[in-house]
């Protein structure tokens, strides 16, 4: 055999393979393309849909034409209309959306007097001072208006639903492609503060779309939202909180949830559920962020489709309709006991208490009770600590000799179990009785100083002392002394 023969099944082996990668590699190549494609067609419709009544400045004037003709044309055929309530409803509907378009784009120089919102020209006029967060869309910076604290939402280039969509190897997308589904998600965010009001949501103070510019300049950018000011609130913070705070943010969690479950837009979900999502406002937990909220109750076939699944059990929910009913709240709810109900609601309880601190929290993380429920609980748990109920049956009471006006400033402190604080023995009491039973179980507490700082539960603020040496004035706290010491 020649030696060129000798090779030829190796050789066609070798042109075979070679064959199949290239054949495989320009599948690959097709294949991206296509995807791209796709994904620019899925990207495009999404944002389109979702960009629905949040027209492009050049479209603005039209569509604001388009709907007051609408309107005008809607009161006319509701008047004649025999079905007066769809009527009434679909007005009221569409008068929102008007107002919802105008107030979006107020591209006013004027003070609009008769909103109840912060308009461009108000917002231009704040004083930025830094920045106080940053989320995955949105960057919050601090400012003042007219003296009064404030936080600004927008979205900026760093913010990483930006960065990374401009970066994103797959599809090519311009940096103002990119803002639109983040300021499309700033101004849901707009829209449902509107519609909800509720003492733990932050609160809306302003609004401002004046262009299409993604500026960090407040006085230029495209979209700037104003709303209260709050702090941050982290896992650390939370936990060595004193209980009677930690309880607040319980009762308020309770009420923010059920208003959620039967809110005017529906039964709405926070499906980002994390501590950052909430912010400290004057001592209140308030829910600030909004563009993952959402009404959509998950669709279904039978009541199978429709489980939860908890830590302790899982429970399943009626199918209705289509929809799985109660699902959304029950998540809210078994979250809201994911995150702070299961750490902080127990520890550091009244005693008289702790039994039904702990069969709440029991109750939460077994999906047994609705937000309702769970509500009405945590109002109970309420008015008991605010009855003062449970020193009705205290034991007999050492006598103590009371010293009107005066204290122990720095002195005789120590570490008690109960503790608010670290370095003294500071606890809240319902009245100058728990002090002194306080005192009396304590073999250490030789004396307490009362002070006049009330809690927002109307707990007051007390020190135990091991010492009652080098009594001091003080016009506003009063010192018990043990008798016999
Ligand atoms: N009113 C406010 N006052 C002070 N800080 C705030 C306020 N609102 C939000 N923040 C802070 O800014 C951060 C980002 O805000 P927000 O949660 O609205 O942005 P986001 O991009 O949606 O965040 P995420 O990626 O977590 O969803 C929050 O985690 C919070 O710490
Ligand atoms: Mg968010």
């Amino acid at each position: 055999m020649k030696p060129w023969r000798r090779g030829w099944p190796l050789r066609s082996v070798a042109t075979l393979i070679a064959m199949s990668l290239f054949y495989y590699a320009v599948l690959a190549i097709l294949e991206s393309f296509h995807q791209i494609h796709d994904d620019h067609a899925v990207y495009n419709t999404v944002v389109n849909s979702r960009l629905d009544g949040l027209p492009s400045l050049a479209l603005l004037n039209l569509r604001i034409n388009a709907s007051r003709t609408f309107k005008y044309r809607h009161l006319k055929s509701s008047e004649s209309s025999r079905e007066q309530g769809r009527g009434v409803k679909s007005i009221v509907r569409s008068r929102n959306l008007n107002s919802g378009i105008s107030k979006l784009n107020n591209t006013e120089t004027e003070k609009n007097t008769s909103s109840p919102y912060l308009g461009c020209r108000d917002i231009t006029e704040i004083q930025v001072l830094g920045k106080v967060g940053r989320g995955y869309t949105k960057t919050v910076q601090n400012g003042q208006y007219q003296g009064m604290e404030v936080a600004l939402k927008s979205v900026q280039p760093d913010n990483k639903d930006i960065s990374e969509c401009v970066k994103s190897p797959m599809v090519r997308r311009s940096v103002d492609e990119c803002f639109i589904f983040a300021k499309y998600k700033l101004a849901k965010e707009i829209i449902m503060l509107q519609q909800l009001q509720h003492a733990n949501i932050v609160k809306l103070l302003g609004f401002c779309w004046q262009n299409e510019l993604n500026d960090i300049d407040v006085k230029t950018r495209g979209l700037t939202m104003v709303t209260e000011l709050g702090t941050r609130l982290d896992v650390i913070t939370l936990i060595q909180l004193p209980w009677h705070e930690r309880f607040r943010i319980c009762v308020s969690l309770a009420r923010l949830l059920d208003y959620l479950s039967n809110s005017p837009i529906g039964s709405l979900i926070i499906r980002d559920f994390k501590l950052s999502q909430f912010v400290m406002v004057n001592g209140d937990i308030k829910l600030t962020d909004f563009d993952d909220v959402d009404n959509e109750e998950p669709k279904c076939l039978t009541n199978r489709d429709c489980l939860v699944s908890g830590s302790k059990r899982n429970k399943t929910f009626p199918c209705h309709q289509g929809r799985c009913n109660g699902v959304l709240s029950a998540k809210n709810l078994f979250n809201a006991g994911r995150n702070f109900i299961n750490h902080i609601l127990v520890p550091g309880g009244p005693e008289h208490l702790k039994a039904y601190l702990r069969e709440i929290k029991n109750n939460v993380q077994r999906l047994s009770w609705d937000s309702g429920t769970f509500a009405r609980h945590m109002e109970k748990v309420h008015s008991l600590l605010r009855s003062g109920e449970h020193l009705e049956t205290l034991p007999k009471l050492n006598f103590y000799k009371q010293v009107a006006k005066g204290d122990f400033p720095n002195l005789h402190d120590y570490n008690c179990a109960e503790t608010r604080v670290f370095g003294a023995c500071e606890l809240a009491v319902y009245s100058v009785k728990e002090a002194k039973y306080m005192c009396d179980l304590d073999r250490s507490c030789k004396a307490f100083v009362m002070t006049s700082n009330v809690l927002w539960s109307g707990y007051l603020i007390v020190y135990l002392k091991n010492g009652t040496s080098n009594l001091q004035p003080n016009e506003h706290t009063t010192v018990y002394i043990k008798y016999p010491t």
